[in-house]
């Protein structure tokens, strides 16, 4: 089940974010985090801490650097070097997925099993399979128009 890394244009992760009702404080996990993006907007512009798990070194190493040049975001950014398969989801507020449907179908047992009630998954593009959306939104990206579906715990 290889994922490639393609990342959510900026204005889309926002809505997410958005769609999520990601607070202040609140911990957002980008499971599959590529160069952090996601997890920079949620802790810069939603003011919450954002962890990234990520596999490919080169991009946790983007992450690392990225970080390291906004400055200011110690205790609040972070990125974990790993399989996504591997982490504990229980200390997140907020999912957010941008993986494709056979990797959402994966990590959906571990998501039910981890994750608090009434936490948020918003999903880029993919439907998590077995789940009925709360909502989905429709965003105009640069280049297209991208799907998202919110579903509550
Ligand atoms: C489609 S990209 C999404 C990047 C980011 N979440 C975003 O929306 O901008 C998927 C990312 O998942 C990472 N990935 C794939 N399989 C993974 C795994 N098992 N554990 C951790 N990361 C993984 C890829 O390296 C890639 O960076």
């Amino acid at each position: 089940m290889a994922v490639p890394y393609v990342p959510t244009p900026r204005d889309v992760a926002i809505e997410m974010l958005r769609l999520a009702n990601v607070r202040p404080g609140e911990v957002v996990v980008d499971p599959g985090a590529g160069e952090c993006n996601i997890v920079v907007l949620a802790v810069t512009i939603f003011n919450a801490i954002g962890i990234g798990i990520e596999i490919n070194p080169a991009l946790v190493r983007s992450c690392i650097e990225t970080f390291e040049k906004l400055g200011g975001l110690k205790g609040r950014a972070y990125v974990v070097w790993g399989d996504l398969f591997d982490f504990d989801y229980s200390i997140a507020d907020v999912i957010t997925l941008y993986l494709g449907s056979d990797a959402n179908e994966k990590i959906r047992l571990k998501l039910i099993k981890e994750l608090r009630r009434g936490s948020r998954v918003v999903s880029h593009d993919f439907e998590v399979p077995g789940w009925r959306p709360i909502k989905s939104i429709v965003v105009n990206g640069p280049f297209r128009t991208h799907r998202i579906y919110l579903y509550i715990i």
